[in-house]
């Protein structure tokens, strides 16, 4: 995979091209096509408030270390993932000073002072976290997932204890400590099917109005062969381009299955030849709407390198019992696909 032409050369006009990693994928084959192909990486894990804050004032830089080592050397681009989330956050977070979920309290002055103190840890999260990588970093994942795929804000315990306060402090604490240049978005999946981006069109234009620092939308971007339409995502771009705010697609993966994937094939030998093809076009269709809109798109990051890891493995695990699926354009043994062609093509 490292002896064909570069994906990062190949849309050097238009956006970085980045991957998701884990700190294990820096060496060996994975760190050659890492090289040779991206111009920019984001942790998979490694920079969640649970793998860098397990306890209240215990930090583990390790695996964050390594892979903001890595871009700094290799000088490429960095995303952080993610400075606030529902999941991956350590429960210390939303325990009150009696070790006491404070989603249970009552009592309307400890109440208050919950939500004081919650913010305080988070504001005390980002400042640490900010000022150890703001010297690589070129755009924030700042709040992740904030809306709820049945309409409306997800009521996550930070939503339960602060309202949408803990979204304004996120964003604050993010701007005062990384600086006027820094990039910070608002990242979530779904962001093409109508109702879930009207609903994230509604969050972000009350935070503008209320002077809340928002730069731009993460698209995650884990979508299907023939899901969602083209046409619903060229729409959503295009709606928050023209609220002046930037686009990044921020974890792309194609998926071999619909949904649910209660289909998945359990091994690689089972895959008919027809389905790389079709995820092919598929890619072809994607990357040409992303070179068409260049202006409104500053980056493309894969949610990992190559089919043999990838999160949609246990998505389909869980599912069908068994099974494998194969988003990327690179396959379980690093070769090139015919996604990756079609993605190549001078259009
Ligand atoms: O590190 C532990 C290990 O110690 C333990 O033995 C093992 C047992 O299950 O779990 C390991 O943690 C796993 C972790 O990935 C690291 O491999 C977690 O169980 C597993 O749940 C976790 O999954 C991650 C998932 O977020 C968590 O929700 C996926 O790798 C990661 O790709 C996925 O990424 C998310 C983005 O952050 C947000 N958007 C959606 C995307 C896909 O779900």
């Amino acid at each position: 995979a490292w002896q064909v032409q570069s994906m990062a050369d190949r849309f050097s006009d238009s956006f970085p091209i980045g991957a998701a990693v884990e700190p294990w994928q820096l060496n060996g084959k994975q760190g050659k096509i890492l090289k040779h192909h991206y111009n920019s990486i984001v942790a998979e894990n490694a920079m969640k408030p649970i793998s860098l804050q397990p306890e209240e004032g215990v930090w583990d830089w390790e695996g964050a270390d390594r892979i903001a080592d890595f871009a700094r050397k290799h000088d490429m681009e960095l995303r952080f993932h993610t400075l606030v989330w529902h999941n991956q956050v350590p429960d210390w977070f939303f325990l009150d000073e009696d070790g006491s979920p404070m989603v249970d309290e009552t009592d309307e002055a400890k109440r208050e002072a919950n939500k004081k103190l919650l913010l305080e840890r988070l504001d005390t999260h980002i400042e640490t976290v900010v000022d150890r990588y703001k010297d690589v970093v070129t755009a924030w994942d700042v709040v992740n997932e904030a809306i709820d795929d049945g309409g409306g804000l997800r009521e996550t315990a930070w939503y339960q204890i602060t309202g949408t306060d803990y979204i304004k402090t996120a964003f604050e604490s993010a701007r005062e400590h990384a600086g006027d240049d820094a990039m910070l978005y608002l990242n979530d999946y779904n962001t093409e099917v109508p109702s879930k981006r009207d609903d994230l069109y509604d969050l972000v234009t009350d935070l503008l109005e209320d002077d809340v620092p928002v730069d731009g939308i993460g698209h995650q971007a884990h979508i299907q062969i023939d899901w969602p339409s083209i046409e619903d995502t060229r729409e959503s771009f295009e709606l928050f381009t023209e609220l002046g705010l930037d686009n990044q697609v921020t974890e792309l993966d194609v998926s071999l299955y619909g949904w649910p994937p209660d289909n998945a094939y359990a091994t690689y030998d089972e895959i008919p030849d027809s389905l790389y093809d079709e995820q092919a076009d598929r890619y072809a269709e994607i990357f040409s709407l992303y070179e068409e809109l260049d202006a409104d798109i500053s980056s493309v990051t894969f949610w990992g390198i190559a089919d043999n890891h990838t999160w949609l493995d246990d998505r389909a695990e869980q599912y069908s019992g068994t099974g494998v699926d194969a988003p990327f354009v690179f396959d379980e043994n690093y070769r090139v696909k015919p996604a990756f062609w079609r993605m190549m093509d001078e259009r």
